[in-house]
């Protein structure tokens, strides 16, 4: 495995496998590996000739009261975990290599990030949006691996990628979760003993409502109702948004046939959890 830190020596590996025909797959991530990552790594290493990694906490995706300057950075264990996984290049620049002085330039999609995590983050997806453009146009993979557990984040990634014609295959992994049901996240870390305890909560009441999903409730409303009772019921909990949407634009289901996303964002303290399901074990985007 290469560790690589600037985009002169990440374009000429490239250049370098071009020639030789093999397919990449490329996972980017901002460190703190997890599970979850490590999954996606996996995933690409059975489907591509090579896999590469990235680790950038990316500024440009943290709002001005965030946590950008506090996000765990674990690197030298992360560069270890991605060498057991079997990773070929580990792309970790710097902020001013992936942003140079004078930098002003914006990929945004336009309407799918204002739905969802967007109310309450407004610039959060522009971020994204920049960096994950700018990192395709390095790596130039033939397949990027996401995890569903950032349902809209695919969502728009996906728009993104079809709208300015990258020729990459996105594919999406299901959510890894702990033994309770929390969705890992390099976010956990934040949670103390009684805010993790309750924390468990929002992975049940989703799997919740998938079975009276399954049991033929067809209400979106009845659903996210559930969900509130239940998380009200944690006393540190505080509720950014429980929604019901459609995959295809975001916006609230009025009903329920199956491939619906119910998305939710709960504050415990400062810290910000989300998860999700897909209505139906339906896919979060057509491939
Ligand atoms: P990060 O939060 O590090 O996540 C990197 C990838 O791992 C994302 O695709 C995310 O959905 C996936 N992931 C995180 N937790 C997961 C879990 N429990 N199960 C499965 N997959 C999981 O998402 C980002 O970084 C950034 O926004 C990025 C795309 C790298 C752009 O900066």
């Amino acid at each position: 495995m290469r560790v690589l830190r600037t985009v002169a020596e990440l374009r000429s590996c490239r250049k370098d496998l071009s020639r030789t025909g093999s397919s990449v797959g490329f996972v980017p991530t901002m460190g703190c590996l997890h599970e979850g990552h490590l999954s996606l790594m996996r995933t690409a290493r059975q489907q591509n000739d090579s896999v590469w990694v990235s680790i950038f906490v990316n500024p440009t995706q943290f709002g001005p009261n965030e946590d950008f300057e506090r996000y765990p950075r674990t690197e030298s264990r992360d560069i270890e975990l991605c060498r057991e996984c079997g990773v070929e290049i580990l792309f970790i620049p710097p902020a001013r290599e992936m942003y140079p002085e004078g930098s002003q330039t914006w990929v945004e999609v336009e309407h799918l990030p204002k739905a969802l995590c967007g109310a309450s983050r407004p610039t959060h997806f522009r971020g994204v949006t920049t960096v994950v453009a700018k990192l395709f146009n390095l790596v130039q993979p033939d397949r990027a691996y996401f995890g569903q557990k950032d349902a809209q984040q695919v969502i728009v990634l996906d728009r993104m990628t079809r709208d300015l014609d990258f020729p990459v295959r996105l594919v999406v992994c299901p959510t890894v979760r702990e033994s309770d049901g929390l969705a890992l996240s390099s976010r956990n870390v934040y949670l103390d003993a009684e805010q993790r305890e309750q924390a468990v909560v929002l992975s049940q009441a989703l799997a919740e409502v998938e079975e009276l999903f399954e049991k033929g409730e067809r209400d979106p409303n009845k659903i996210t109702e559930h969900i509130h009772n239940r998380i009200q019921a944690m006393p540190l909990a505080r509720i950014d948004y429980v929604s019901v949407v459609r995959t295809t634009n975001l916006q609230p289901a009025e009903k329920l046939d199956g491939g619906e996303l119910v998305a939710l964002a709960v504050f415990f303290g400062t810290t910000r959890l989300i998860d999700n399901i897909v209505l139906g074990e339906r896919s979060l985007i057509d491939t």
